[in-house]
C-alpha cells in the first residue's frame, strides 16, 4: 500500500473514494471539501442541513460513483462531538475507512486529513495517526492459510492524505515515514508472536535478533546454555532444563555513540511456549501460550524501529528466551535455585517461570549502570483477570519514570494503570528455606510477581509492564485482527522519542 501526501488544490489523480470527517453538531459541510470537489460540498451540505447526517461517532454516508467530476465515491464519517474527540477514536475511524474502502473495491483513496483534526492533534500527528493505523489495520497473519480469507476483489493500493497548506510537505512526509516505520515494527512483533511455538523457538528468536542487528548496523550477542551456566543465571537454566530447546539470552545494543548520555535497558520475557512445566497448566487455552514471548518480541520490534528512527540514545535490549516444558530433566516444585545476583529462590510453582528468567535478566542490567530499566512481560493471569485486554499493569520504583510511561501509553492508546509495590506485599513471597519464593498464596498475583522482580533489580529507576492481558486479542478489533497486538512497541518508542 502506497501512502502519500497531496494537496487539495492539486490532487495527483482521480480517486475512487474521497473521505471526509464531520463532527457531530456541525451545521456545515467541511470547507476543504469545497476546494476538493465543489459539487460534493453542496450534496453533503444538504445531507447535514436536512439532518440526514448528524456526525454521530461511526456514522457513515456515501455517495454513488459517477456523481462527481474530480472524484469517484465520497464517504462522510461521523466523528462524534468535537470536545470528546481523541486519538483512540481517530484510530477507530481510520480502521473504519479502510474496511469501507475494501468493501467498495476502491483502489485509490484520498483522505481530507484536516477534517479529522482538533486543537490537540497537529497536522503532522494527524498524518502519522492515519498512516500508522492503516498499516496496523492491514496486517493479517495468514501465511499458513492455503486459501486466503476476506481478500477484496481489488486491493486498496494507494492512499493519499490531502492537506490544504502546501508549506508543510516535508514535515508531513517525514511524519508518515516514521509512523510507517513504527507500524512495521509493531507488525513484525505481531508475526513473531503469532508464529507457533514449533516455529518460533528460542533459537529462532535469536536468529531474528541477529538479523535485525545486521540490517540496522547494531550489536547483537546471544548467550547459549554454556555461557548462561558460566554466568550462574540460575533462573534461566532452571526454566529451560525441561525442554529440548536450548535457552538463548539475547543482548541487543543500539546507539553506542550516545553512551555518554546514559543507558536505557529494555527487558522482555521470552517464553516461546509455557506449558507450566511440572505444575502443568490445564489444556483449555494452552495453545495461546505461544504468546508468552510477547515481551521479548516487543523488544526486538523496538530495536528494528530504533535503527531506522535514528534516535540519539543508548539502548540495551535483553531477552531471556526459553521454552517451559515438563520433562525428565525439568525442575520440580520445591527445588531451590541460586540466581545471577546470588539470591536463593524456592520454586513453589514451575508455572511462575517468567519471573525466574526475568530476575536474571534484570540482575544482568547492573553492568550497564542504566538510568532507566523497563521490562515487558506476559507475567500473570491475574493481570488479565483485573484489566482484561484493555489495560497494562504498571508498577515501578520511580514515580517520575512511572508517570512518563503512563503518559506515553495514554498517547499511543496502550493505556496503563499503576498498582502499588508496598513492602507489605513482600511478606507473601518471603522464603522459609530460601530467601524468596517464586509464588505466594495466589492473592495479589500481579503485585507479588512484580515484588519478586524488584528483588533482582539494581538500585535504578525501574518500571515493569505486565502485558498478559493486552498482548493478545481473542477476536478481531477495528485495527487489530485476532491474535497478537504488538503492545509495548509503540508505547516504548513514544517514550524514547520524547526522552530527555
Ligand atoms: N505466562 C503466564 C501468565 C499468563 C497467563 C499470561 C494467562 C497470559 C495469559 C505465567 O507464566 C503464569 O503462568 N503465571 C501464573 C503464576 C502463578 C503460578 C503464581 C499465573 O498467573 O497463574
Ligand atoms: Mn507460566
Ligand atoms: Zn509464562
Amino acid at each position: 500500500m502506497n501512502i502519500s501526501i497531496g494537496f487539495v488544490s492539486e490532487p495527483k489523480t482521480k480517486a475512487d473514494l474521497l473521505v471526509c470527517g464531520v463532527f457531530e453538531g456541525e451545521s456545515n459541510s467541511p470547507k476543504v471539501l469545497q476546494s476538493a470537489e465543489p459539487a460534493a460540498y453542496q450534496t453533503i451540505q444538504t445531507q447535514i442541513q436536512k439532518k440526514r447526517f448528524s456526525g454521530k461517532e461511526g456514522e457513515q454516508y456515501s455517495t454513488y460513483d459517477g456523481q462527481f467530476k474530480r472524484t469517484g465515491q465520497i464517504l462522510i464519517v461521523g466523528l462524534g462531538k468535537k470536545d470528546s474527540w481523541s486519538r483512540e477514536k481517530f484510530r477507530k475511524r481510520v480502521a473504519g475507512i479502510l474496511s469501507f474502502a475494501k468493501s467498495q473495491n476502491s483502489g485509490h483513496v484520498q483522505i481530507l486529513a484536516e477534517t479529522f483534526q482538533d486543537k490537540s492533534i497537529h497536522l503532522d500527528e494527524a498524518a502519522s495517526l492515519i498512516a500508522e493505523t492503516l498499516d496496523r489495520a492491514q496486517y493479517r497473519f495468514d501465511k499458513y492459510l492455503t486459501k486466503k480469507k476476506d481478500t477484496p476483489k481489488k486491493e486498496v493500493s494507494s492512499i493519499e492524505l490531502l492537506f490544504s497548506k502546501k508549506d508543510q510537505k516535508e514535515v508531513l512526509e517525514e511524519a508518515v515515514e516514521d509512523a510507517r516505520t513504527v507500524a512495521d515494527a509493531v507488525n513484525f512483533t505481531r508475526t513473531l508472536i503469532n508464529e507457533p511455538a514449533n516455529v518460533m523457538s528460542p533459537r529462532e528468536l535469536a536468529r531474528y535478533a541477529r538479523e535485525i542487528a545486521r540490517a540496522g548496523k547494531m550489536k547483537c550477542q546471544v548467550l547459549g546454555p554454556s555461557e548462561i551456566k558460566k554466568l550462574h543465571m540460575g533462573g534461566v537454566i532452571a526454566v529451560s532444563q525441561g525442554s529440548h530447546e536450548p535457552a538463548q539470552f539475547i543482548i541487543l545494543e543500539y546507539g553506542s555513540a550516545h553512551k555518554n548520555k546514559g543507558t536505557i535497558c529494555l527487558v522482555g520475557k521470552g517464553v516461546t511456549f509455557d506449558t507450566g512445566g511440572i505444575s502443568i497448566k490445564p489444556s483449555r487455552d494452552m495453545e495461546k501460550m505461544k504468546y508468552d514471548m510477547s515481551g521479548a518480541a516487543a523488544v526486538l520490534g523496538i530495536f528494528k524501529a530504533l535503527s531506522r528512527l535514528k534516535l540519539p540514545l543508548h539502548v540495551i535490549g535483553l531477552a531471556p528466551c526459553v521454552e517451559n516444558m515438563p520433562g525428565g530433566g525439568a525442575q520440580r516444585p520445591g527445588d531451590i535455585i541460586k540466581m545471577l545476583n546470588g539470591k536463593s529462590v524456592e520454586v513453589i510453582n514451575t508455572d511462575a517461570e517468567g519471573r525466574l528468567i526475568l530476575a536474571d535478566a534484570l540482575a544482568y542490567t547492573e553492568r550497564y549502570k542504566p538510568k532507566a530499566i523497563i521490562d515487558m512481560a506476559t507475567l500473570t493471569g491475574a493481570c488479565a483477570v483485573t484489566f482484561a485486554d484493555k489495560c497494562i499493569g504498571l508498577m515501578g520504583t520511580d514515580a517520575a519514570l512511572v508517570e512518563k510511561v503512563r503518559k506515553a501509553g495514554e498517547t499511543t492508546g496502550e493505556r496503563c494503570w499503576e498498582l502499588p509495590l508496598w513492602d507489605e506485599f513482600y511478606d507473601i513471597i518471603k522464603g522459609h528455606h530460601s530467601d524468596i519464593m517464586n509464588a505466594g498464596s495466589g492473592y495479589g498475583g500481579t503485585i507479588t510477581a512484580a515484588m519478586f522482580l524488584k528483588e533482582f533489580v539494581p538500585n535504578k529507576p525501574w518500571v515493569h509492564l505486565d502485558i498478559a492481558g493486552t498482548a493478545w486479542v481473542d477476536s478481531d478489533k477495528p485495527y487489530n485482527s485476532r491474535g497478537a497486538t504488538g503492545v509495548g512497541v509503540r508505547l516504548v518508542l513514544e517514550l524514547l522519542k520524547n526522552w530527555k
